[in-house]
């Protein structure tokens, strides 16, 4: 327990180091990145998304990134983004795309990055594809909702992210009735002014804001790696009758593979977070650190190179 805590600050501290995440852009995938990062360009993640698809299982792609403070580095994301959505359509696969608007210049200003969402809505309405807006922490949290709310004037296909760890998850969930949403435990480090601290807190939380969504007749994707919270949704999704098109789980890549395979064969749609790409540190040492257990394969992949 006391190692599972430490390894946890020690690991959030880690995904904001700036100075390890420059050197991580230039090493390639390491430390056992590659069982859970879809390898580091467009081609390799569709490649993945392709095999993933043959299994019954449907994607969400994100281009790894985040905390982007030049222009020149937001631009160049937007690009990114526009070309992965184009090559989603181009190849059929059945995937979706995750960002995160710090990779889109969300700190250098709401109003850079509103316009270079914009421009990824134009063409993923064009193309029928849904945008996911990923939740980062609660500082901002506000102006994430502020672009979702100013977004969702023009477009349908876009929803965000809201975290059962934070107080005011349950409201936000009701204000966001009809939207689609991605619900979750929450994984940056927040506050006790904010966020529930203790593990059982932010369990029932989760439980509460899943069946809000669900019952305001929501479409709801429900983000766990938690069998517990799996069979519930299961058993309560059944004994009210919520229809399996009313939702679906989400797991990211790399992790759990059979309950993965498990749910998908038992006919409930699956769908796996692939992320990719060379800016892989943060998205890693926030895997390590909500799991310390992942430590051992990536000694492994550390050892092994
Ligand atoms: P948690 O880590 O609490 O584990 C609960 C129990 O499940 C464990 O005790 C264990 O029994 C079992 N378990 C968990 N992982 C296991 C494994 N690998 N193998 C075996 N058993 C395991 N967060 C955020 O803040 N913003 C976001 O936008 C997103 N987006 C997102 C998308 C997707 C698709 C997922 C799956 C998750 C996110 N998250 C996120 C991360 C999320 O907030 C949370 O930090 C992690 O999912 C970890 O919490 P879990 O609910 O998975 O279980």
């Amino acid at each position: 327990m006391v190692v599972a805590k430490i390894s946890n600050s020690f690991f959030l501290s880690l995904s904001k180091n700036k100075l390890l995440n420059k050197g991580a852009n230039k090493w390639g995938l390491r430390l056992g990145a590659a069982q859970v990062v879809a390898g580091l360009t467009i081609d390799s993640v569709i490649e993945v998304v392709r095999k993933l698809n043959e299994k019954g299982l449907v994607c969400t792609v994100d281009h790894l990134g985040e905390f982007v403070l030049e222009y020149d580095g937001a631009l160049e994301s937007t690009n990114v983004c526009i070309k992965t959505l184009e090559a989603i359509a181009d190849t059929g696969v059945n995937c979706n795309l995750s960002l995160k608007l710090t990779q889109l210049g969300l700190d250098i200003d709401q109003n850079f990055c509103l316009t270079n969402m914009y421009k990824i809505m134009d063409v993923a309405s064009k193309l029928g594809i849904f945008v996911r807006i990923d939740m980062e922490d609660y500082s901002r949290r506000q102006a994430t909702l502020d672009i979702l709310d100013e977004l969702r004037k023009t477009y349908g296909n876009v929803g965000t992210v809201i975290q059962a760890y934070l107080y005011c998850a349950e409201s936000d969930v009701k204000s966001l009735k009809g939207i689609p949403l991605r619900l979750v435990k929450g994984a940056y480090k927040e506050s006790e002014e904010v966020a529930y601290q203790a593990k059982e807190k932010v369990n029932e939380n989760f439980m509460e804001i899943i069946k809000e969504h669900l019952l305001s007749g929501s479409y709801t994707a429900i983000a766990t790696h938690d069998h517990e919270v799996i069979s519930k949704v299961k058993s309560f999704s059944e004994n009210l009758g919520i229809p399996r098109s009313q939702f679906e789980f989400q797991m990211l890549y790399g992790f759990r593979t059979d309950l993965q395979q498990q749910l998908s064969d038992e006919g409930y749609v699956v769908r796996v977070y692939v992320p990719y790409g060379k800016d892989w540190y943060g998205y890693f040492m926030r895997r390590l650190a909500e799991r310390p257990q992942n430590v051992s394969f990536a000694l492994k992949g550390f050892l092994s190179k």
